[in-house]
């Protein structure tokens, strides 16, 4: 029996197509398929796809070739072994024996990324467990919990084992499909997005023409060839968007923004990029590890209106509490997930402003004070940090602790407590060397 690059080589032959001209095709690299045509590599199923439709070869012949060479790259040991190994492997295919369920590619060994991978500023990845470990102590357990200002929603993770249901929101398009992709329920089929992604770690940039990603990011949030990568990646979600659930669609969009992430040539944020040559590192797609918990709402509203119809036992509020907007921060985040390719302005190639929030603006306190007046919830829990970037006037607190006190004071009593699990003598504490504290109020009856 032939192998599948002796297939695929003959077939290319008898169309006198130089490799050359396979590649402008189907953006298939040359090194690479000169390798899948002396058997050294295996083509993923989509590139197999593309080279059958272009050789107008046969699709199942192909799909069986590659099936066993796939099984037979996996095998090692002698001859007698193999044998074995096939003929139990036909015994339960033949019998209906098969694993019903895909593992997660992290159980296979397969690097993945967690909620927590994602640079993201004022997230409370680190604080978690001190916050949930109050929350838990003070309110004395808790069935529901409304993450109001859920940003990387670390903390909605972290109140999985705490509560039944959490209820997350953000207005950002981009955290929201990033939560659609951990948490939410939907049927998707890692096999098919890791063959996806396999594909995507395959194309060389230089193969890839310029677009909209390129043209306004290249070799200034990002390196020029990875920039066109990106571009060409969410360019080719869009359009395989009729084939994925929406949960692979989400997947796909929040596993692209975790690894974009670790080549991004910033500190943190996209308000400005690092003004020196960018080192060349090659963008590597990876999956994001799901956690699938039950009971889970998510939103992207504003923060004030959506606590007027919502109920909970726990209300946890981490807003901004200066003037730097998450909108402008994430900008490109916002961008690739929305993909409308506005216009965009100034050295750091922003859109035009949106999702400003209150909490960023003088008015911050009256914002504060309204949502906290409309929450519907036994127990509120607010975080407060006065350490972003305090030497710069843009990073002034808009509330001050004394606003934030007094508003909580008006639903029920209130306890601060500091990062070392100290709960302030109220009134009389000197705040302003404490950088992580935590308020809970018990909303009066
Ligand atoms: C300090 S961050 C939250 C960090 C989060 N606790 C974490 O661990 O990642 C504040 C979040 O509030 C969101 N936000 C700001 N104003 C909002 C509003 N009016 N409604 C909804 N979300 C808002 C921002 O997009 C940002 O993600």
């Amino acid at each position: 029996m032939e192998s599948l690059g002796q297939y695929l080589r003959d077939a290319r032959e008898g169309l006198n197509l130089p490799l050359q001209e396979v590649y402008k095709r189907t953006n298939i690299d040359v090194t690479l398929l000169s390798r899948i045509e002396n058997g050294r590599r295996l083509p993923t199923k989509e590139q197999m796809q593309l080279l059958v439709r272009l050789y107008g070869c046969d699709e199942h012949k192909s799909l069986v070739l590659l099936g066993a060479e796939k099984v037979l790259f996996t095998l090692d040991g002698n001859k007698e072994y193999k044998l074995e190994v096939i003929q139990s492997v036909s015994e339960k295919v033949r019998l209906g024996k098969i694993p019903s369920l895909f593992p997660e590619l992290s159980e296979v060994g397969y690097k993945m990324f967690d909620l927590e991978s994602r640079r993201y500023i004022g997230n409370k990845a680190k604080l978690t467990r001190w916050i949930m470990n109050i929350i838990n102590e003070h309110t004395g357990g808790f069935s529901s919990f409304f993450d109001v200002f859920a940003g990387t929603a670390s903390v909605s993770k972290a109140a999985i084992p705490y509560a039944d249901k959490i209820i997350m929101n953000d207005f950002l398009s981009s955290n929201n499909i990033i939560y659609k992709a951990f948490f939410a329920e939907g049927i998707y089929d890692m096999g098919k997005l890791y063959s996806i992604i396999e594909y995507y770690n395959s194309i060389n940039p230089d193969s890839v023409k310029d677009n909209y990603f390129s043209d306004n990011f290249g070799d200034k949030f990002f390196d020029y060839r990875n920039s066109k990568l990106i571009g060409y990646i969410r360019e080719d979600i869009e359009r395989r968007r009729n084939d994925l659930t929406p949960k692979e669609y989400a997947i796909l969009l929040a596993s692209l923004i975790y690894s974009i992430d670790k080549i991004a040539n910033t500190v943190g944020h996209f308000d400005a990029y690092i003004k020196k040559e960018i080192a060349y590192h090659p963008l590597s797609i990876q999956l994001i590890k799901l956690l699938n918990p039950k009971n889970i709402e998510i939103y992207k509203e504003d923060s004030n209106i959506l606590a007027r119809s919502i109920t909970a036992d726990v209300a946890y509020i981490d807003p901004p509490y200066n003037s730097r907007q998450y909108s402008r921060f994430y900008h490109i985040y916002e961008n690739l997930v929305e993909w409308n390719k506005p216009e965009l302005f100034g050295v750091a190639m922003k859109p035009k402003a949106k999702n400003m929030s209150a909490y960023c603006t003088s008015s911050a306190p009256v914002a504060f004070r309204d949502l906290i007046q409309n929450l519907n919830v036994r127990h509120i829990a607010v975080s407060y940090n006065n350490t972003y970037d305090s030497k710069s006037g843009s990073s002034k607190n808009k509330i001050t602790l004394e606003q934030i006190k007094s508003i909580l004071e008006e639903r029920g009593n209130t306890v601060i407590y500091d990062c070392a699990h100290r709960c302030f003598n109220t009134g009389k504490t000197e705040f302003a060397d404490h950088k992580e504290l935590l308020f809970i109020t018990e909303v009066k009856r």
